[in-house]
């Protein structure tokens, strides 16, 4: 059968245990050529997002079966568009002390003769310092154009900066799919307002309109994708780290919702990139609310019959309605035995 042609990829992100996972969905695809990592303010900040991010990219390149090369990883902004401070309330409850569970942390020396539990790898390997996210977005946009699939897992922040940078460069790329906002799901960050899009709603409304075909991934459906922790039980050492990275959020989801499990907002949007059918989509203009009042940060999504018709002055976002969970989680599941220690 022919080798299917691999989609290059960029992944924006806030890591963040979700976006962990979607790194490591991202990485054991063949689908996808993934050439850069960009880090952005959301779940922790921008500073711990870049090193979080190079641990992370760092550690899945240890444990991959078939080694690949690794993306670089860079940093981001630093603070929302319309300046204020990300709300950072729930996140550490959610996403740990360092936002990255317990994958990381510390552990006392072990006794000698005993295995380093130690996880630190050498996040050097794919620093990046000194070049910035929204200059990459727009170099990778420029130079691989409409071949190029931008996946925005956090804030968007880095798109808007690269949009102010050259708008031209981010409407000609093949797609953006953004994880954020909702249609008619209630909020988490609010009632009315998904959390990336409550971080920065100036840079989301931005985004939305910049004239590229997005593909929003909102609560509507990644509420629905949800990994039971028995998924997780058994297997070897990696599988064990994954358990740890995602310890808080499941006490999270149990004491808060009620389900022992986490939710996969961003390994949805990974999945969606590399096949499209896993969800079903309305396309409809967004609008994003940056007053200041109780709806800041609201995706207003008009769903009567007859919202969709095509107008032409006003730009049009694929949203997601509908999806196919056990697929989806199927696909997460059978893509993790590409890592050592999975089974
Ligand atoms: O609302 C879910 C989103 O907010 C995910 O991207 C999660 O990582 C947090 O950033
Ligand atoms: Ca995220």
């Amino acid at each position: 059968m022919a080798k299917k042609k691999q989609i290059p990829t960029l992944i924006d992100c806030d890591p963040g245990i979700d976006d962990a996972l979607a790194i490591a969905l991202a990485l054991a695809s063949p689908e996808l050529d993934l050439r850069a990592i960009t880090t952005v303010n959301g779940n922790v900040p921008a500073r711990w997002a870049y090193r979080n991010g190079c641990r992370v990219v760092s550690f899945l390149g240890m444990h991959l079966r078939s080694p690949r090369p690794l993306p670089a990883v860079y940093p981001g902004a630093g603070r929302p568009l319309g300046g204020g401070r990300v709300d950072r309330k729930i996140s550490v409850s959610i996403h740990g002390e360092d936002g990255l569970g317990d994958l990381f942390r510390k552990r006392k020396p072990p006794a000698p003769g005993l295995p380093n539990k130690n996880r630190l790898p050498d996040e050097s390997r794919v620093a990046s310092q000194g070049i910035e996210s929204s200059q990459v977005i727009v170099s990778l946009s420029r130079s691989l154009g409409s071949a190029l699939s931008i996946i925005a897992i956090g804030p968007l922040t880095n798109l808007a900066l690269a949009v102010r940078r050259d708008r031209m460069a981010l409407a000609g790329v093949g797609r953006i799919v953004v994880m954020g906002g909702a249609a008619q799901m209630p909020g988490n960050a609010s009632s009315t307002a998904e959390f990336n899009v409550h971080c920065d709603p100036e840079a989301a409304e931005l985004v939305m309109n910049c004239g590229a075909p997005i593909t929003m991934i909102g609560l509507d459906v990644t509420r629905r994708a949800v990994l039971p922790s028995r998924s997780l039980r058994g297997g070897g050492e990696f599988r064990g780290a994954l358990r740890d990275l995602v310890r808080p959020y499941i006490g999270f989801s149990k004491r808060r919702r009620g389900v022992d499990g986490v939710t996969l907002h961003d390994p949805l949007a990974v999945a969606a990139a590399m096949e499209p059918g896993l969800v079903g989509c309305l396309r409809r203009k967004v609008s994003v609310e940056c007053g200041n009042g109780p709806a800041r940060g609201m995706t207003v999504v008009d769903l009567r019959p007859g919202a969709g018709a095509p107008v032409s002055h006003t730009r049009r976002v694929e949203v997601a309605m509908e999806v196919d969970e056990k697929r989806f989680l199927r696909l997460f599941l059978s893509r993790l035995r590409a890592y050592r220690g999975w089974s």
